[in-house]
């Protein structure tokens, strides 16, 4: 996959179509035969200033399954920077160290800036708000790996649209495959309108709900997303919206039966656990799925597939 090598990861936007179907072919690959000594040269720079379960342990995972080295934190406050070193410095510092850094920061904007100081690769696990183009990808396969395809589907993504950054990067993936969007929020809570842009740029249709059982007769797809209470200045504000979309067994009566609820995880109240059993829940395989989609991401921009 030599168009992928040395590449950085940092918006879904950065890879086209062909490139997000690469991945997920190469992603197939490695969920049949995990275990491949493909990066044992290589050292894999794991830097997370904010918390992560999935997605640092699920890179740290596909990195070991690979035979690479992991350095890194996932406590700043354990590093230099509580001393007043800056980002700049602290990416100049792991490129050195380093032939890939993976990074999740709390600032939107924060992975561009250093992917533009960084003297190696660098992958966005999260920006803030923004972006989380890894958690895109795997998205993408669950749900070609659930569906069978990924043109043509009805995606509806439920909860907190406005701070909710795999939803951001899952709309501007899905507007390449002639997706239909149903958005579940409260008006509070509603998808930017920077996000709507690309949804309107490529002519799709999208419709507006406050109750997801409103959506949930249509749905191929249904993403659920918690409340992201880090991103509220106001705690009021939160409390106000923070249980604005339940899904529980009730509201899934009429659905489809080949339709899959998937969640980027952490979940806090949003799916009730009576759901899990229900052979439309498929959050947790989509977690897993996330280590090959990693192992896939790093191997091809580490040039070694
Ligand atoms: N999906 C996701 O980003 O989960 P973590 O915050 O646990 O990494």
């Amino acid at each position: 996959m030599a168009n992928l090598k040395g590449r950085n990861l940092i918006s879904i936007t950065d890879y086209t179509k062909q490139e997000y179907m690469q991945i997920l072919e190469l992603a197939a690959e490695f969920e049949a035969n995990p275990r491949q000594e493909l990066l044992k040269d290589k050292v894999i720079a794991s830097i997370f200033f904010e918390p992560s379960t999935r997605t640092r342990l699920s890179f740290e995972s596909a990195a070991s399954l690979l035979g690479a080295k992991v350095i890194g934190f996932s406590n700043p406050a354990a590093t230099s920077q509580s001393k007043g070193e800056s980002l700049h410095d602290t990416i100049k510092m792991l490129s050195a160290y380093s032939d890939l850094i993976v990074m999740r920061h709390n600032k939107e904007g924060a992975a561009r800036y250093a992917a533009e100081v960084s003297d190696v690769p660098l992958i966005n696990a999260g920006d803030g708000a923004n972006q989380h183009p890894t958690q895109c990808m795997l998205d993408l396969y669950s749900i070609l790996k659930t569906q069978g395809k990924l043109d043509n589907l009805h995606i509806t993504l439920v909860g907190d649209l406005k701070y909710g950054r795999t939803v951001h990067s899952l709309v501007q993936a899905m507007c390449n495959f002639n997706a239909t969007f149903h958005l579940v929020s409260p008006v509070e809570l509603k998808l930017p309108s920077s996000v709507k842009m690309h949804i309107k740029r490529a002519k799709l249709d999208y419709y507006q709900y406050t109750n997801i059982k409103d959506a949930v007769a249509v749905s191929d797809i249904i993403y659920m997303t918690r409340v992201q209470r880090e991103r509220f200045s106001d705690p009021l504000e939160y409390e106000k919206v923070k249980d604005s979309c339940i899904l529980d067994l009730a509201t899934l009566e009429g659905c489809q039966e080949s339709m899959r609820i998937l969640h980027p995880l952490p979940r806090v109240n949003e799916i009730t656990t009576d759901v899990d059993k229900t052979q439309n829940a498929y959050y947790f395989q989509q977690a897993k799925n996330g280590v090959y989609v990693r192992q896939a991401l790093m191997a091809a921009i580490l040039g070694i597939k």
